[in-house]
């Protein structure tokens, strides 16, 4: 599905990632975990074509993506849920989520299925994005990120800020998508419990390498652990 090879990323002249490879299987969640600041962030910024690496290559459905816009690999199938979340707060719920279809070339109405996921949002439509919720504003842009229907949902720290009775919505609403099993997820994450009780592999990176990945019904929590904690 994805397939990361040998990437490094800078900003100017600071290089941040090393020769990183990662891979996402078909239908699989993946777990990026890692301390503040050694380049998560950059990593998914860089597979969906926000940062252009100086260095390696990004595979997709078996396809060379690295050269491609942010928006032609949206139109193929990724959708990106960023950290801090990006809603347009002057917008409203619908507006933000209508976005979220044209920005990926489809015209469409909201399929009701998303406020199956998220049911808070309905009653929310009319509201201005501004004035929700730190975890309202969470499920909007996991909402407009899912309604494009991607293949591959990148999500950036979906629990940073959130209280834990949404941070448990928030983690039915990605079991439910694993369970459905046609999308494949890259869930940045720092909450080492929530990230291991829905991926199925995880990495762990440090200073822009990974240097530590299996599967997560293999790996020790210990030294899981070790490698979150400062
Ligand atoms: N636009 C930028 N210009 C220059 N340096 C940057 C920029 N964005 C991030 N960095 C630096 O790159 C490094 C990696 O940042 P990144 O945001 O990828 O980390 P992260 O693992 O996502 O951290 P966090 O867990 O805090 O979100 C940091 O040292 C950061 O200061
Ligand atoms: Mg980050």
């Amino acid at each position: 599905m994805l397939s990361v090879n040998g990437i490094s990323s800078a900003y100017g002249e600071s290089i941040i990632l090393r020769d990183v490879h990662l891979e996402v299987g078909n239908g699989q969640v993946v777990a990026l975990m890692g301390r503040n600041g050694v380049g998560k962030t950059t990593l998914l910024k860089t597979i969906m074509g926000l940062i252009r690496p100086v260095q390696g290559n990004i595979l997709y459905d078996s396809k060379d993506i690295t050269g491609l816009s942010p928006e032609m690999r949206a139109i193929n199938g990724i959708g990106y849920v960023p950290q801090g979340r990006d809603i347009f707060p002057h917008l409203t719920v619908q507006e933000n989520l209508l976005l979220g279809l044209e920005a990926r070339g489809k015209k469409a109405d909201i399929p009701e299925g998303i406020f199956e996921l998220f049911p808070a949002l309905k009653n929310l439509l009319a509201r201005k994005g501004g004035d929700l919720s730190g975890g309202q504003q969470q499920q909007l842009a996991i909402a407009r990120a899912l309604i494009t229907e991607p293949k591959l949902l990148i999500m950036d720290e979906p629990t940073e800020g959130i209280q834990p009775s949404i941070v448990y919505e928030i983690e039915n609403a990605i079991r439910f998508i694993k369970e459905q099993g046609n999308v494949s997820i890259l869930l940045v994450e720092q909450f080492m419990e929530f990230a291991l009780r829905l991926s199925d592999y995880c990495y762990i990176m440090e200073k822009g390498s990974i240097v530590f990945n299996g599967a997560v019904g293999d790996l020790s929590r210990e030294e899981i652990r070790n490698h979150l904690t400062i």
